[in-house]
C-alpha cells in the first residue's frame, strides 16, 4: 500500500514539477514551418527538465533578428531576445553549448543539415557606442602596436610586413570586439599586460620581446580611434586617408 502511494505520488508530482519549469516562446512561421522547432524543444526539455510553451504575445523568449545569436539557416541568423530568468538562461546557454550545437546540426530532413550553430563567421556583434578619446588613441596604437602593425601614414615604414594593418582590420564585421579583446588573441598575450586584468608573465614564460602595457581606459581609446578610420578599400591596392 505504502508502495502504490508513493508510485502515485511521483506520477503526480512528475507533471507539477515539470509545470514549474516552463517558459514561454515565439518563433516566426518561416522557422516553424521547417519542423526545426519541433526537433530542437523537446531535447533540450529532455535534457534540462524544462517545458517550452508556443504563444503568440507576451513572451519570456522570441527567435527572430535580434537578441544572441544562436543559429543558422544559410545566411539568416537567427537570435534568441529573451527576458532574464533560469529557464531563459538554460535555453540560451544550451542552445550555444556542445551539446545545443550537435542537436542544432543533426537536424536534416532531406539529408544535409539545415541549420548551423557557426553564427560567429557571420554574424555581425553588436556595435556598442564608442566613447573613447580617439586622439589618445591614435598615440596609445603608434606608440604600443605601431612596431608592428601600419597604424597609419605617419608609421607606415617602421611597421612589420607581417601583421595586418589597423584600416585592413577595421574591414572585418567584428572590428571592434577584436580590438576589445586584441590581448587574448594571439600573439599578443605572450608580450602584452592590461593593467589590473591580465596575470602577470609566468616566470618560467617571461615575455619574449619587449613587452606592451595598456590600460583598460587605453583599449577604449584605441578602439574608439579605430573606428574613426576609413576601413580599407580591398578593392585596390589598400590606401590610408
Ligand atoms: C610584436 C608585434 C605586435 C604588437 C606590438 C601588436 N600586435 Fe596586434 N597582431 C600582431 C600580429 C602578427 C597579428 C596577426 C595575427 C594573425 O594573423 O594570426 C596581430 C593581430 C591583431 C589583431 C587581430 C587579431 C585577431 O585574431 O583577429 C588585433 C585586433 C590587433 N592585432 C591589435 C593590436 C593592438 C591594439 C596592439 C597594440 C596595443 C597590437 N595589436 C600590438 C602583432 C602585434
Amino acid at each position: 500500500m505504502t508502495r502504490t502511494l508513493a508510485c502515485l505520488f511521483i506520477l503526480l508530482a512528475g507533471p507539477l514539477v515539470a509545470q514549474d519549469k516552463a517558459f514561454t516562446l515565439h518563433a516566426p512561421a518561416m522557422l516553424v514551418e521547417t519542423g526545426f522547432l519541433k526537433h530542437l524543444l523537446p531535447r533540450f526539455s529532455l535534457k534540462t527538465g524544462i517545458r517550452v510553451t508556443f504563444v503568440e504575445t507576451d513572451t519570456d523568449a522570441s527567435i527572430g533578428s535580434e537578441g544572441t545569436p544562436v543559429f543558422a539557416q544559410g545566411n539568416t541568423i537567427w537570435h534568441l531576445a529573451k527576458t532574464d530568468g533560469p529557464y531563459t538562461d538554460a535555453f540560451q546557454d544550451w542552445l550555444l553549448s556542445d551539446v545545443g550545437a550537435r542537436t542544432i546540426e543533426a537536424f536534416a530532413p532531406n539529408g544535409t543539415a539545415m541549420f548551423s550553430a557557426d553564427v560567429g563567421a557571420v554574424a555581425v556583434p553588436d556595435q556598442v557606442v564608442i566613447t573613447g578619446d580617439t586622439a589618445l588613441g591614435e598615440a596609445v596604437s603608434l606608440q604600443q602596436c605601431g612596431r608592428c602593425h601600419v597604424i597609419n601614414d605617419t608609421n607606415r615604414m617602421n611597421a612589420i610586413g607581417s601583421s595586418p594593418s589597423f584600416a585592413l582590420m577595421r574591414t572585418f564585421p567584428d572590428w571592434q570586439a577584436r580590438f576589445e579583446t586584441f590581448f587574448l588573441l594571439r600573439p599578443h598575450p605572450a608580450f602584452t599586460q592590461v593593467t589590473d586584468v591580465t596575470a602577470p608573465f609566468a616566470e618560467h614564460l617571461p615575455s619574449p620581446i619587449a613587452p606592451i602595457e595598456v590600460t583598460v581606459e587605453q583599449i577604449e581609446a584605441i578602439t574608439a580611434y579605430v573606428g574613426s578610420i576609413a576601413p580599407a578599400d580591398l578593392g585596390d591596392p589598400i590606401q590610408l586617408q
